[in-house]
């Protein structure tokens, strides 16, 4: 089956069982300091699922771009992959296990038409004060009955502890921090019976082993419990589901094919690289690999580019440099030399025109800088072959000195070398990049985990006060001030908006004075129900680098402030304290952020 019909088949099935469809959201998330990256349907639904109101109702079905950082060393086997779109069902505080399992299944063997036998599952062992899901055991027996299997613990549906089917976005529960919603999971998986089961991976094959026989297809979590600050799982005030299913990898299953790389999507990105190479994929495992690896980063760069990351050295654009620059490193084992970056951005750029389209002057953009990108790189691996050649012998040490300064290969050191008639210590250059990949593992924890959005009380506050800020600058400084992204943390919010120049003290000044005004106005706070295009009309304030959906939530805060958001806020403006900017500087070209905080 091709990606844009199962993805159209997918919407239409939860369509008609009552859920309605909602765009996916940026792959970089407004208003989370936790995280860098969209990285799963459910992030940007975390406040439904702790209870607010979704303008849509109740029943939710969407396709969310996602990207996962954490996987990039594993990226290169038959289905790893950063970014990846997700499938996404979900029940906010509505249906639940009995409803959506057959659903799931219905969907997997009688519409997608995957065998059924070749479909296994897990479920929660159970672990402690949450015990064993019995239910959705016995839920798993009945359903495979209805195809005439006699389906048995331990032969198709397999129980594990939480750290296999458990899912928060920290993992299992004691690495949740308060606040945080999560719940017992039951995953399914695929059976490629081709594939050879591969030693290396444990001696026997069981459905989590990775050996790439079993590939995981989809995972319906019942998020039902919150971590509470005592370190408690309390039950949430609704039972929710949360299923994600990966794309890719079940448009594969469709094509009874192990390797997702070989899915229509990729078509003519692997076309573009074995142009450029003159190599076939598939017909050797290296070249497979480095293709695999070119393949997914060459993707995943473009579609955060084109979320509006670009290549730089901080946050996001940091990842994106990263993703370019491991690619150009994978392409020179590939003998691929210049340019074909940007072929293959190109490449993905209509591979996705479709589904996710991009304005004609951003496509320009994205190509630009990818080109940019890698004339850079390029530049700096040749100042590492000047260096080399300045430097006698090159000890394992100093090789990885100019893989870590010029992004230098290992190989080309080698090879060099060798055209010397030297050697490099091998083992000196890995215990030198082991030493980097810990450092980075540990500064990467804290960027990458997926922490809770804190909605704590400052946090709320904080937003509200952003509202009120939003309007207080276009009052000030006129109605081309757009919101233009926010960041919130207990302690201070950030807000980014375009206006071309420095915000005088002046105006900071009254932009403080209106705040706290609105403020001691004590303006309650609600929100209503409409439509995106009468929220629009009646003059409320978007986000505009969103897509929205066709339902949208509006807060007002009295006569003051209208803006189409999702909450939550504080009830009145009272709650929110003494406002002020504590500083102002410029974002980037025609955007200026502002930090303030309450006391
Ligand atoms: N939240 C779960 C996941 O990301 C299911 O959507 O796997």
């Amino acid at each position: 089956m091709k990606t844009s019909e199962l993805r159209r088949r997918y919407l239409e099935f939860f369509r008609n069982r009552g859920h309605t469809v909602i765009p996916s959201v940026s792959l970089i998330p407004d208003n989370d300091p936790t995280t860098l990256f969209t990285s799963s349907g459910m992030q940007p639904l975390v406040p439904y699922l702790l209870g607010q109101v979704h303008p849509e109702g109740k029943r939710l079905v969407n396709i969310q771009k996602s990207f996962r950082a954490q996987d990039i060393e594993e990226v290169g086997d038959n289905r790893h992959t950063t970014f990846f779109e997700m499938l996404g069902n979900w029940s906010l505080g509505d249906y639940f296990k009995r409803e959506q399992l057959p659903w799931v299944f219905e969907f997997l063997t009688k519409e997608v038409g995957l065998d059924p036998k070749r479909l296994y599952v897990s479920v929660f062992e159970g672990q402690g004060s949450i015990g064993k899901d019995t239910e959705a055991i016995e839920l798993w027996k009945e359903i495979y009955k209805t195809v005439g299997m006699d389906a048995k613990e331990g032969e198709q549906i397999f129980a594990y502890p939480a750290k296999k089917n458990w899912w928060s976005r920290s993992g299992e529960p004691e690495n949740m921090p308060p606040g945080e919603p999560g719940g017992p999971d039951s995953e399914l998986f695929f059976e490629f019976p081709n594939v050879q089961h591969d030693p290396a991976f444990g001696e026997k094959c069981h459905v989590n082993c990775d050996c790439g026989r079993f590939v995981e297809i989809g995972n319906s979590v019942f998020m039902q419990y919150k971590k509470e600050a005592d370190g408690s799982l309390s039950e949430l005030s609704q039972k929710n589901v949360d299923f994600g299913g990966g794309l890719e990898r079940l448009v594969a299953a469709t094509l009874d094919e192990s390797d997702v790389f070989k899915i229509d999507i990729f078509q003519p990105i692997v076309a573009s690289l074995e142009s450029a190479s003159g190599k076939k994929y598939g017909a050797d495992v290296e070249s497979t690999r480095c293709m695999r690896i070119i393949c997914d980063h060459g993707r995943a760069s473009t579609m955060l580019m084109a979320d509006g990351a670009l290549p730089s050295n901080k946050a996001q654009g940091y990842v994106v440099r990263r993703l370019i620059r491991r690619a150009i490193r994978f392409g020179r084992l590939l003998g691929l030399q210049t340019g074909f970056m940007t072929e293959i951005a190109r490449s993905v750029l209509d591979s996705y025109a479709e589904a996710y389209p991009v304005a004609p002057e951003k496509r320009e953009a994205i190509l630009a800088a990818m080109s940019q990108e890698e004339t850079k790189f390029n530049n700096m691996l040749g100042k590492g072959l000047k260096e080399i050649e300045k430097i006698p012998t090159l000890t394992g040490a100093l090789a990885f000195k100019l893989f870590e300064t010029y992004g230098f290969p290992w190989e080309m050191s080698e090879e060099i070398a060798r055209e010397r008639g030297q050697q490099v210590d091998r083992t000196e250059f890995e215990a030198e990049f082991k030493k980097h990949q810990e450092l980075s593992r540990t500064a990467g924890k804290g960027m990458f985990k997926g922490g809770l959005a804190d909605h704590g009380e400052a946090v709320v506050k904080l937003h509200t006060a952003t509202h009120l800020l939003h309007q207080a600058l276009r009052s000030v400084l006129g109605v081309h001030v757009q919101q233009k992204g926010s960041n919130i943390t207990g302690e201070r919010l950030r807000f980014d908006f375009s206006h071309s120049q420095k915000v005088s003290p002046d105006e900071i000044k009254k932009v403080e004075e209106i705040v706290n005004s609105q403020i001691e106005r004590d303006l309650p706070i609600s929100f209503k129900l409409t439509s995106y295009e009468d929220a629009i009309k009646e003059g409320a304030l978007a986000f505009f680098g969103e897509r929205y959906p066709e339902k949208v939530k509006v807060y007002e805060i009295g006569d003051f402030s209208k803006e189409i958001c999702g909450g939550p806020h504080a009830e009145k403006t009272s709650l929110l304290g003494k406002f002020a900017v504590t500083r102002e500087e410029a974002s980037s070209a025609g955007v200026r952020r502002i930090y303030a905080t309450l006391s």
